[in-house]
């Protein structure tokens, strides 16, 4: 969806990053792309610079036993590193197989699939300060994480770019993902001791299973954030609507899964125009061929309302557009 860019320019380290913004007029926008999957593009032309990084590598820069500390370029293929760290038996990213994307855009909006987010085992990270022209290094607390955010996507935009992410993993017993869709998956397997390979075998499965291939059918993956609620206000819901799923947390509140109440308001499977809801997760929005931005942006707010309408509660969008 959307138009070409005017301009790429494709950085192979720091040397080159501080060429690119020298040379840049001050007042020209620029975004670095990663893998693309979670962008929308506007309409048109694309007047933004579109900045790539190239793919720098994984490391394994400290080892003591038990522990590990493994280093990836901010251009390097994401699924290349949990690939990389389950062939070595490292444990800790296994649960974010099949994620499309880079790793250095994993930290950007803190990326979490089946109970683990990039936070729980980035120690800290590299980027280059666009302000200072600079590398500079974040600690993990220094990044702002939360729910599907971080610095990086609110006050830190257009600042900094992400060229290094270090995470620290262990070798021994991985911790198998609590979610139905992953027993179930062992169960039919037969399957009872999964080692650090089925695990990732079965998120892959169940991904591409829930998740339409992005290099075949255009998505962006999860349009909504889920939405978190009182516990009150979750149990008017569930009165009102017994089938609605939700999932407390920790923190006192409720999730209510953003596709479940997609699904519940009939959205699943649903076309509008070159726009449908994917058939087997109402929470992806399919461009079926030929979906303009606008049409997308009156689709968003559509939706919105109906939602608001039925449920009393404001949806959010995931993916980042640009302009
Ligand atoms: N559900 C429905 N109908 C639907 C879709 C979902 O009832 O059409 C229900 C499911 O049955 C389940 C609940 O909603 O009970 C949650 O669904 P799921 O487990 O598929 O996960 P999710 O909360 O929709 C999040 C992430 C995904 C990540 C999965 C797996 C967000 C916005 N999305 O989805 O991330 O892969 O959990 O942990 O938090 C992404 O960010 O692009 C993404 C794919």
């Amino acid at each position: 969806m959307g138009g070409f860019a005017k301009e790429v320019a494709t950085v192979e380290n720091e040397a080159d990053l501080q060429e690119l913004f020298a040379l840049l007029e001050p007042e020209r926008k620029w975004f670095v792309l990663g893998g693309g999957s979670n962008v929308i593009f506007p309409d048109g032309d694309v007047d933004t610079l579109i900045v790539k990084l190239a793919p720098s590598g994984i490391a394994l820069d400290s080892d003591n036993g038990d522990e590990v500390i493994v280093g990836a370029g901010g251009g390097t293929v994401w699924d290349d590193v949990v690939a990389y760290c389950v062939e070595h038996n490292f444990c800790g990213i296994e649960a974010l197989s099949a994620i499309p994307g880079s790793a250095g855009a994993t930290p950007v909006q803190n990326v979490g699939a089946y109970g683990t987010e990039i936070k729980d085992v980035l120690i800290s990270l590299e980027a280059f300060d666009v302000f200072e022209r600079t590398i500079v290094t974040f600690s993990n607390s220094e990044c702002g994480f939360g729910y599907r955010d971080s610095l990086f996507k609110r006050e830190g935009r257009g600042r900094y770019i992400i060229t290094k992410i270090t995470l620290r993993l262990h070798r021994g017993d991985a911790r198998v993902p609590n979610y139905p869709g992953v027993a179930e998956y062992f169960a039919a397997n037969n399957i009872s001791s999964p080692t650090l390979a089925d695990i990732r075998n079965a998120i892959t499965t169940i991904r591409w299973t829930k998740l339409p291939d992005p290099r075949l059918i255009a998505s962006v993956g999860s349009f909504f954030k889920n939405v978190f609620v009182s516990v009150e206000q979750a149990e008017k819901l569930k009165k009102e609507f017994p089938g609605l799923k939700s999932f407390p947390v920790n923190d006192g509140t409720v999730k209510i899964p953003a596709g479940a109440l997609l699904d519940l308001a009939g959205f699943k499977g649903k076309r509008f125009g070159n726009l449908s809801f994917y058939k087997n997760n109402a929470l992806v929005i399919v461009n079926e061929g030929g979906a303009t931005r606008s049409e997308l942006v009156d689709l968003i707010k559509n939706v919105t309302l109906r939602v608001h309408d039925l449920f009393g509660v404001e949806l959010e969008s995931e993916p980042e557009m640009i302009s």
